[in-house]
């Protein structure tokens, strides 16, 4: 069973290089299941609407995970329920029935688990120990890939060993930035502290570089715009996972960066 996971889709950059590459990508390396973060995917980056909702699962993308930004768009309620969409798991009032869902592809139940770490959190979130392994031990016989969702590195690869072989994979999301460290844990669970994004490359977290600069740096009060410029980035991982142990076989990134023709 092959697995692609993308990191965040930041704004419309984001969207649109998702629908320009996904279905190549799907072709190329045999993709059976396709695993978003969507939490930026709004126009404006700030959390996720129907429209894009819409769009990325029509490029290919068959579950939308979310983090920190899950409910910044007003929108959003309206997409509570869909089968598609995972939230947090782990937030204080949420419902654990968004958090965790089972699909069924191909001959194999594949469950996705969203994971919301309180250092990256405008949310509040409650420890995510307890709640993963009661799911792991209700659902012994199926693949788990967890969306961890956190700011550090550390909070990430500890969770990656604490459910190293209990887990098919754990990919990490937020920074927006790729890291180097895929690999197969010791005891066969895929792993990755971040798989990146998808957006505009030539930009900060995926947003106008110097928007980002003026606020940072010199107090504009302005909110961050998406980036918008000729170049983008899509990144991710593919995992290849066994179907009958569910442990991780390979785990390898995909990392594209594309310019536009310029007219
Ligand atoms: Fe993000
Ligand atoms: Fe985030």
């Amino acid at each position: 069973m092959r697995v692609l996971c993308l990191g965040d889709v930041v704004g419309h950059s984001g969207v649109s290089i998702v629908k320009k590459l996904l279905s190549d990508l799907i072709k190329k390396y045999d993709i059976d299941f396709v695993i978003a973060n969507g939490e930026n995917a709004a126009p404006n980056g700030r959390g996720i609407g129907p429209n894009e909702f819409e769009s990325l699962l029509n490029a290919g993308v068959d579950v939308i995970t979310l983090g920190n930004h899950y409910n910044r768009n007003k929108e959003f309620k309206q997409l509570i329920g869909e089968t598609n969409l995972v939230l947090p798991l782990n937030l204080l009032n949420g419902d654990p029935k968004e958090g965790s869902k089972l699909y069924y592809v191909k001959g194999n139940h594949i469950r996705v688990t969203s994971i919301l770490k309180d250092a990256s959190a405008e949310a509040s979130v409650v420890h995510e120990f307890l709640l993963v392994k009661e799911i792991i031990e209700n659902n012994p016989k199926c693949i788990h890939i967890i969306d961890f969702h956190a700011e550090y590195t550390g909070d990430k690869k500890s969770f990656g060993y604490l459910f190293d072989g209990q887990i098919s994979a754990m990919m990490g999301t937020h920074t927006h930035v790729q890291t180097r460290d895929y690999q197969i844990l010791p005891r066969g669970t895929g792993y990755i502290t971040d798989l990146g994004m998808c957006g505009d490359y030539e930009s900060i977290l995926g947003f106008e570089k110097n928007s980002v600069i003026n606020k940072l740096y010199f107090g504009a009060s302005e909110n961050f715009l998406v980036g918008d410029s000729s170049k983008k980035i899509l990144s991710g991982v593919v995992l290849d996972i066994n179907e009958t142990t569910f442990l991780c076989r390979q785990i390898f990134p995909v990392y594209i960066i594309d310019e536009e023709v310029k007219k």
